[in-house]
This record gives structure tokens, sequence and C-alpha cells, in this order.
């Protein structure tokens, strides 16, 4: 398919930095029409929740809690949680790969969770992971997820920064990430830095009992951090080389890069942060 155009940059009125479409995200280099799509959310999935699962659990997520897992993707933690004994309703602007999960008793939506609502107050727990940073005004989502919260109920995020991937001492792999960066900082819109300012939108926000961590993933030649890089790049290598920010030089060296049993570097940093909606 097509790559999408975006529209030339604008701002709304409101304070955003461009007006949202869901085309923007849905129809770009991450469109689950690709072919290769469900498989870099697998691996994606595979490489993050672990440390997602021990999150929840330590927040103390009990069966029978409402819970709304935002941007879900491929599915793996609305269909955690569902095991977990959590009603769950789980959201994507495109639910191709999450529509079996009916079958484990979730609640699949086609949602936009920026211009979508659900009612105030319906929510023990909202999850939104790798999803935020996409979006024009990310403190603007912050809030409108926060509203979506009981009283009581907990808001956690976990958004990627990119700055250890740009400053890579590796030639090739640092060239790449840094054509990648602004590539989906210009065709996608996302904020590469945002979650660094976490967790600042959730206090804004009106949550109480904040908290904070970070970790950066780890990178190998051959593993599957490098095979999820290698679909990333894949996906956007057309567009990219046609923009001017690399060629198909830049990118074969940087395959060569992910596939040497001798390269290990950082990948992305990951900032979890996580708030309370004031019990009445
Ligand atoms: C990088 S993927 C992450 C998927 C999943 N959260 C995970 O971590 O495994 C981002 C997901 O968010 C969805 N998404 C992006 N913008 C959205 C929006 N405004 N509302 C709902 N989902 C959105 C995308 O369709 C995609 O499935």
């Amino acid at each position: 398919m097509d790559a999408y155009i975006p529209p030339v940059e604008q701002t709304s009125g409101s304070g955003e930095r461009w007006e949202w479409t869901q085309e923007r995200y849905r129809n770009g280099m991450f469109s689950h029409g690709i072919s290769s799509e469900r498989r870099r959310l697998g691996l994606l999935e595979s490489l993050l929740d672990g440390a997602t699962r021990s999150r929840i659990t330590a927040l103390g997520l009990k069966p029978g809690d409402e819970v709304l897992e935002v941007g879900g993707g491929g599915g793996s933690v609305a269909r955690w949680l569902a095991g977990q004994g959590a009603r769950v309703t789980v959201t994507d602007l495109d639910t191709r790969f999450l529509e079996e999960l009916t079958d484990h008793g979730v609640r699949v939506l086609r949602h936009d969770l920026y211009t979508e609502d659900f009612p105030p107050g319906s929510f023990d727990l909202v999850h939104a992971r790798y999803v935020v940073m996409h979006l024009p005004d990310p403190d603007k989502a912050v809030a409108r997820l926060a509203e979506w919260l009981r009283p009581g109920g907990v808001l956690l995020l976990e958004e990627p920064a990119s700055f250890p991937v740009i400053d890579s001492p590796h030639p090739a792999y640092r060239t790449i990430m840094r054509a990648f960066r602004t590539h989906l900082e210009r065709s996608v819109g996302s904020d590469t830095a945002w979650a660094r300012t976490l967790p600042v939108p959730l206090r804004r926000a009106g949550l109480v009992d904040i908290g904070l961590d970070a970790r950066i993933q780890l990178v190998s030649g051959g593993d599957d951090e490098a095979e999820w890089w290698r679909l990333n790049l894949e996906q956007s290598r057309q567009a990219i080389v046609a923009a001017g920010l690399a060629d198909d030089t830049d990118f074969d060296a940087a395959y060569r890069e992910l596939a040497s049993p001798d390269f290990h570097d950082l990948s992305l940093a990951v900032l979890t942060a996580w708030g309370r909606r004031r019990a009445l």
C-alpha cells in the first residue's frame, strides 16, 4: 500500500502541534496493513511485556477490576489482563489484530483516544504503552486518559525516548537511527523526547501517588531487539531514502551492524509513570 503523506504542519488553535487525523498513524509507516506489522508488534510485546506485567501486578491489579488498554496493538497485554480476571476493554485505531480477544471475554473497540470519549470515571486501571508519544499534544491525551479513571483508579504510561540510539558510538546504527527519528517525527508526528517530561503531565492531570521509573533497552546483533529495529527500518526505508534522510548504503551498513555478533549497544529508553485519581 502507498504510505500516507501527511498534510503540511499546522496548528489547530488549541495548542496542538497539528490537527490530528487517525490516518496519520493508521495509514503510515506503522499501518497494520503492512505485511510485517503483526510481527513487529509481536516482537515489541516479547521485549516489553515482562516489565509491563510486573508493574501492573505491583500496582495491585485485582480480579474484577475494570481495565482499559489503550492502543492495544497486537493484544498481548489485554489478553494477559483478562487472564488475571480483569474486565478488559482494549482499543485501537485498527483492531484487526485484536478481534480474537473477544473469545477471551475482552471488549474490543475501534476507538481513537484523542478524539473519542469514555464516560468519566469508567476504569480502575488505564494503561497505554508506546502510544501517547505519537499524538500531537501528548499532555492533552494524558488529561483525557486521567478523566476516565474512577476515584482511586490508576493511570500507567510506558513511553520511549530516543536519545540513547541517536547518540550511539556505532556509526551506521547512529546514522540510520537519526534518519528514522526525523522521519518518524515528520511523518507520524511523534515526539521522541516527550517521555522525558514524565511524570509532570500526570501531576498536571490532577493525579496523586505519582511514581516514575526508567530503564534502557539493550540491543545485540541478531537478537529480538535488533530484529524489531530492522522491521521498523524496513517499513520506512523507501520513504526515508525518498526524503534524502539516508541512502540504501546507510541501510545496508546498519543492517550489517544489527546482524553482527560483535554489535552491542543501548536501544530506546523506556519511561514508566503512574498516578492515582484521588479517592472520594
Ligand atoms: C507502537 S504500537 C504499541 C502497541 C501496544 N500498546 C504495545 O505496546 O504492544 C501503537 C499502537 O497505538 C495505536 N494508536 C495510535 N494512535 C492511537 C489513538 N489515537 N487511539 C487509539 N490507538 C492508537 C496504533 O494503532 C498501534 O496499535
